[in-house]
């Protein structure tokens, strides 16, 4: 009779009880030079694990997560003001991207029988959604269950691009330790849209990423041209030091003679991902030794840029106001393959009219 109330009342409590709880708090940041702010996010998980994103270029500024001992640590590089954010022009820390990630060749493309310049600022390519890409606004950030909602509206033409794009970007924290970041858009013209995130990732929370054990889930990737634009062939990874099917350091080969490591200065390349289905499914794991943390990133994207800070060169000052030196983080930005509006071959981009954009990424962290 006794185990039999206690069951009843813990099923009662199961239904009445939330699940354990993320909370959300909202702060100011900092203010704009016009006076507006930009605000601050802090979500915290049941765990302990805190992810704060800020409405500036919808920044991930930091996130705390357990090592194999608990102990909690900021795994991502940024800057420590607003005022160096703003400054910051190369690194796009902890970043949304839009509305295209990585390169354009040449500037341009074109879609439906029409050129689209685009701002050049990379070589004589257009990178990371131009000048004024989506890293260098302050979107309009709101609390929801979970986390926070960030919304934007880039107008017809903006940096070069048609149509009018209202994108809406969430990132939430689960329970499990995953943040989640979902990405929407709609247009009113034909346009093209890969959005991505630029964090920089250092698992121990310091040091160098060099004897990471990075896997990633591709047989081919895209090599590229001088620029770092694809050159269009798909290429087996296989015999070369671009084969990440098994655990294995980016230190290993990163120095290798080999054309596609010396153009990209280290890796900074688009791996096509095995698919084999619509949703999410794994992109890449990166497990670093001491501290035991592990990262598996999870995408419905067909590639991921796996770039090894290669053009960190310490002038940019990071936290704490020490230099953000090569190879002390990596990037997983899953997205389209660069290039893909001059690529008929590779997945399209393209975004029309009644039709809507949904993307979603997952970062997933444990430790072992
Ligand atoms: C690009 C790199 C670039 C970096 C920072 C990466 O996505 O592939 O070439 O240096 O972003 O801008």
């Amino acid at each position: 009779m006794r185990s039999i109330l206690s069951a009843g009342v813990t099923a009662l409590l199961l239904t009445v009880l939330p699940a354990a709880a993320v909370t959300v708090k909202k702060s100011e940041y900092a203010k704009l030079p016009d006076g507006s702010p930009v605000s601050l996010f802090t979500v915290t998980n049941a765990k302990g694990m805190e992810a704060r994103i800020m409405t500036w270029g919808g920044v991930l500024v930091s996130l705390k997560t357990p090592d194999r001992t608990g102990h909690l640590a900021d795994v991502v590089l940024g800057h420590d003001s607003l005022r160096d954010y703003r400054a910051d022009t190369g690194t796009y820390f902890g970043a949304l991207i839009g509305r295209y990630a990585n390169r354009i060749g040449g500037a341009q493309f074109k879609l439906d029988g029409k050129t689209y310049k685009l701002p050049v600022n990379d070589g004589s390519n257009s990178l990371h959604g131009g000048v004024i890409g989506f890293d260098k606004r302050n979107w309009t950030g709101r609390e929801v269950p979970g986390g926070v909602e960030l919304s934007l509206t880039s107008n017809d033409g903006d940096q070069g691009y048609p149509g009018t794009l209202k994108t809406v970007v969430t990132y939430t924290l689960t329970d499990d330790n995953a943040l989640r970041l979902h990405y929407t858009a709609t247009t009113d013209k034909a346009t093209v849209v890969n959005m991505s995130n630029h964090t920089y990732w250092n698992l121990k929370g310091e040091g160098d990423i060099l004897n990471n054990l990075v896997t990633i889930n591709a047989d081919k990737y895209t090599p590229v041209d001088e620029g770092l634009i694809p050159t269009g062939e798909l290429k087996d990874v296989t015999g070369t030091p671009f084969d990440f099917r098994k655990p294995t350091a980016p230190g290993a080969r990163i120095n290798q003679a080999d054309e596609q490591l010396k153009r990209g200065k280290g890796y900074d390349h688009n791996w096509v991902l095995n698919r084999t289905g619509k949703g999410v499914e794994l992109a890449a794991r990166v497990e670093e030794p001491t501290s035991g943390r592990v990262l598996e990133v999870f995408t419905d994207q067909p590639g991921v840029q796996f770039y090894t800070g290669n053009f960190l060169n310490g002038s940019v000052k990071g936290k704490g106001g020490k230099p953000a030196n090569q190879r002390t983080a990596l990037c997983l930005e899953t997205q389209h393959y660069p290039d893909s509006p001059n690529k008929a071959s590779f997945p399209s981009a393209t975004l029309k009219p009644g039709e809507k954009y949904d993307s979603t990424t997952e970062f997933r962290f444990s430790a072992k």
